[in-house]
């Protein structure tokens, strides 16, 4: 570790900046190399995967560079060193949560594998027949089917909450399930990757805890969204993926309050997860290793503390107010086409219906995926289909959508672009 210079160390282990810089977004874009290709890309797809800036790729090539070895194995200076830039990349998501405890932040590989944990692990340990999960039919496939399995294999019930007309929560419907007494879990999404509404976490959180069912809250979108401080939102559980905050693929986090953690066996089996193994049985390491079989995503997670750490460089205010001017400008300009309907359907969209990150729509008689292709190819990048949310699209009585969504990067010329090749598209497809 002596022979390292500081420099080496892939990132720092705190939150420095905080909330100081202006966000100017032609300064932000210099900072994303997938932007400054010729000719320039207009990528709205960040709800699927946001662009990763040069501080993220850094970091991960400075590890790669000087540190690259295996975490809490090794007992040479780079494997100390890279150990504690894992673990720094801990608490730096720690800080960016509020989380209490560094112990609560699990690794995992992907929001996904960090709901398929806690159903499989505080799932099957903790439910059983005639106890239920609460689910909204806003749900990403991610969190539905861990939970479906969930009730196959421990016949607990899935119960669904619905949307009205303008996509709100049908909280009365909440309240009904949780009367039942039967409900332990309530897994909600904290922000919809299709109609970009947020429900009220606390109101669910606060009627959820009434009734003693904890809460799941699927932050994969509103992670890089709005400011998810896990103790005064008071949720149970929190999930989200590094690649659509501006970090790398393959690196997942799950938040859990320590003392249900402490109540979970481990999910995965395999090296570093374990305390003692014999060839009769093993016995678990401590938290966070018990959840952390195997290589973990070291780099990944390094790279992911340096994208909070980038972020956290400028305020939430002025990030939603710019995200929100960007989809202003998109319904606006949107609005002028002619046969093209904002989802939900019959929503008096602008009015009541104020989008975080993305917003979905359908054109009359062009299908979602002949659009999105015709835009591609002027590297507009739109996503076409259900968006892995095929119960909400059958809610809604269609099968497929057109998806924008953004991020810090974009811009209102961008919005404007992408609005006037769609309507060019629709004049083209019909004829
Ligand atoms: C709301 C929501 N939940 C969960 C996921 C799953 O994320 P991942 O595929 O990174 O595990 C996504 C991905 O799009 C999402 O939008």
């Amino acid at each position: 570790m002596q022979n390292l210079h500081q420099n080496e160390i892939p990132h720092s282990s705190f939150l420095i900046h905080n909330y100081c810089v202006p966000l100017s977004i032609s300064d932000v874009r210099r900072q994303f190399p997938f932007l400054e290709a010729t000719p320039q890309p207009i990528y709205l797809d960040s709800a699927a995967m946001a662009q990763v800036p040069d501080a993220v790729l850094h970091a991960v090539q400075q590890w790669e560079h000087s540190l690259r070895s295996n975490v809490h194995r090794g007992m040479h200076d780079r494997a100390e060193a890279s150990t504690i830039a894992y673990e720094a990349a801990r608490s730096t998501v720690q800080k960016f949560l509020n989380a209490k405890h560094p112990d609560t932040i699990i690794f995992t590989k992907s929001c996904t594998e960090a709901i398929n944990l806690v159903a499989r692990s505080w799932g099957d340990a903790h439910l059983q027949q005639g106890d239920a999960v609460v689910l909204s039919i806003l749900e990403h496939h991610s969190n539905i089917v861990p939970w479906l399995q969930l009730k196959e294999r421990q016949g607990i019930d899935v119960l669904w909450v619905d949307i009205d007309d303008e996509g709100n929560l049908r909280y009365d419907q909440l309240e009904q399930h949780l009367h039942t007494g039967r409900v332990k879990l309530v897994a909600i999404t904290a922000l919809s990757n299709v109609l970009g509404c947020a429900p009220d976490t606390a109101r669910i959180i606060d009627l959820a805890h009434q009734s003693g069912a904890l809460v799941l809250l699927d932050a994969a979108q509103a992670i890089a969204h709005m400011p998810m401080d896990v103790q005064s939102i008071d949720c149970d559980f929190l999930a989200f993926s590094g690649h659509k905050l501006y970090a790398p693929t393959g690196v997942g986090v799950l938040y859990a309050r320590k003392s249900i953690l402490e109540s979970m066996p481990p999910f995965l089996g395999g090296g570093m997860m374990i305390r003692n193994v014999t060839t009769e049985g093993f016995s678990p390491a401590e938290l966070p290793a018990t959840f952390e079989a195997g290589t973990p995503p070291i780099a990944q997670a390094i790279g992911l503390a340096a994208a909070m750490e980038w972020l956290n460089q400028y305020s939430w205010e002025a990030m939603q107010t710019h995200e929100r001017n960007l989809l202003t400008q998109a319904t606006t300009s949107l609005r002028q086409i002619s046969g093209l309907q904002f989802l939900p359907q019959n929503s008096s969209f602008s009015i009541h219906h104020s989008p975080f990150g993305c917003l979905s729509f359908t054109l009359e008689g062009v299908h979602p995926h002949d659009l999105t292709e015709i835009l591609g190819r002027q590297g507009i990048a739109l996503r076409a289909g259900h968006h892995c949310c095929m119960p909400l699209h059958k809610r809604l009585g269609i099968p497929a959508s057109t998806r924008l969504s953004v991020g810090i990067y974009n811009t209102k010329e961008e919005l404007e672009l992408c609005a006037k090749a769609i309507d060019t598209a629709r004049q083209r497809l019909r004829g």
